[in-house]
């Protein structure tokens, strides 16, 4: 079957969204490697497991897996933005993991070999297809009958602290475009029947959702959170749409709305909400 390619997101993430996630991985990381400890326990790698890491990015998972398979293994990370690629490939050579490897591509569309790998693993990769269910079969179809997926998406939208804090502007900005439960957006997959269906859909079986959460560090203070959150891709979109004095008060509100977040001498942390979704292919 001839499915599409997922243009939108490949535009935003090889656009600024990407470049900002690529010079900056290190602190998207340090947002999103909470959910590594629940991610990594469910896939349960073992050594010399090939492993596909879905929507891989920067590869901090990529390199994670990599770890678990040791050498006789292999990771490959798959994703669609090449500047987060070229920094992935950039760090898992600096780590020396000549066995963890990166491809540009769509998960929706990319031609991966039938029954490759023992484990495909994901952390917030999976929750932007436009075609979900064309992914999940494609995905289903190259893990080996008996093989596992581990995949994090985004939970609830009040969940995420984040969100709230950016939410609180919307007298002055116009926040939205992170789409709601169930809709295209990074809340895709937040409603955990819509989640489990996709994954029944696409011939798996032993399908879980589980409630998980976990605190991302997103800046030094509150100010610099408010910053790296209005320097990201969606954070400029929004400032992009207004003048630039109450792009000033927008820097402020939402300083003042972290520093509830915060205790001093400590870094800036906020609460993420994510579904842990696991299935086995038969
Ligand atoms: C929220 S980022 C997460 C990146 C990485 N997994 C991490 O935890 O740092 C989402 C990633 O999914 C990728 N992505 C979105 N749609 C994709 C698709 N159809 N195929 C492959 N990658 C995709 C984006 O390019 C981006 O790198």
């Amino acid at each position: 079957m001839q499915h599409a390619a997922n243009t939108a997101q490949a535009e935003a993430w090889n656009g600024y969204e990407g470049t900002h996630w690529a010079a900056h991985q290190d602190r998207w990381n340090a947002v999103n490697a909470g959910f590594d400890t629940p991610l990594l326990t469910a896939a349960a790698i073992r050594a010399g497991e090939h492993v596909l890491d879905v929507g891989c990015g920067a590869g901090a998972t990529t390199r994670l897996a990599a770890r678990a398979t040791g050498p006789t293994g292999r990771a490959l990370g798959l994703d669609l933005s090449g500047p987060m690629l070229e920094r992935a490939r950039e760090l898992a050579a600096l780590e020396g993991l000549d066995h963890a490897s990166f491809v540009h591509g769509d998960a929706q569309v990319h031609p991966l070999p039938e029954g490759a790998f023992d484990v495909a693993i994901s952390r917030f990769g999976v929750m932007f297809f436009a075609d979900p269910a064309a992914a999940f079969a494609h995905i289903a179809y190259t893990l080996r009958p008996g093989g596992r997926v581990a995949f994090l998406s985004a939970a609830d939208p009040a969940g995420n602290e984040w969100l709230t804090a950016l939410t609180g502007l919307s007298d002055i900005l116009p926040v939205g475009g992170f789409g709601s439960p169930g809709g295209p957006g990074m809340f895709s997959l937040a409603d955990p029947a819509t989640a489990t269906a996709h994954l029944t859909g696409a011939g798996l079986t032993d399908v879980r959702a589980e409630h998980v959460e976990a605190y991302g560090t997103w800046g030094a203070d509150a100010a610099d959170a408010a910053d790296f959150l209005l320097d990201s891709g969606p954070g400029r979109h929004l400032l992009a749409q207004v003048d630039p004095p109450t792009r000033t008060t927008a820097r402020h509100r939402l300083t003042a709305a972290l520093t509830r977040h915060h205790s001093p001498g400590t870094p800036l942390r906020l609460r993420s909400t994510a579904w842990l979704l696991t299935a086995t292919r038969r």
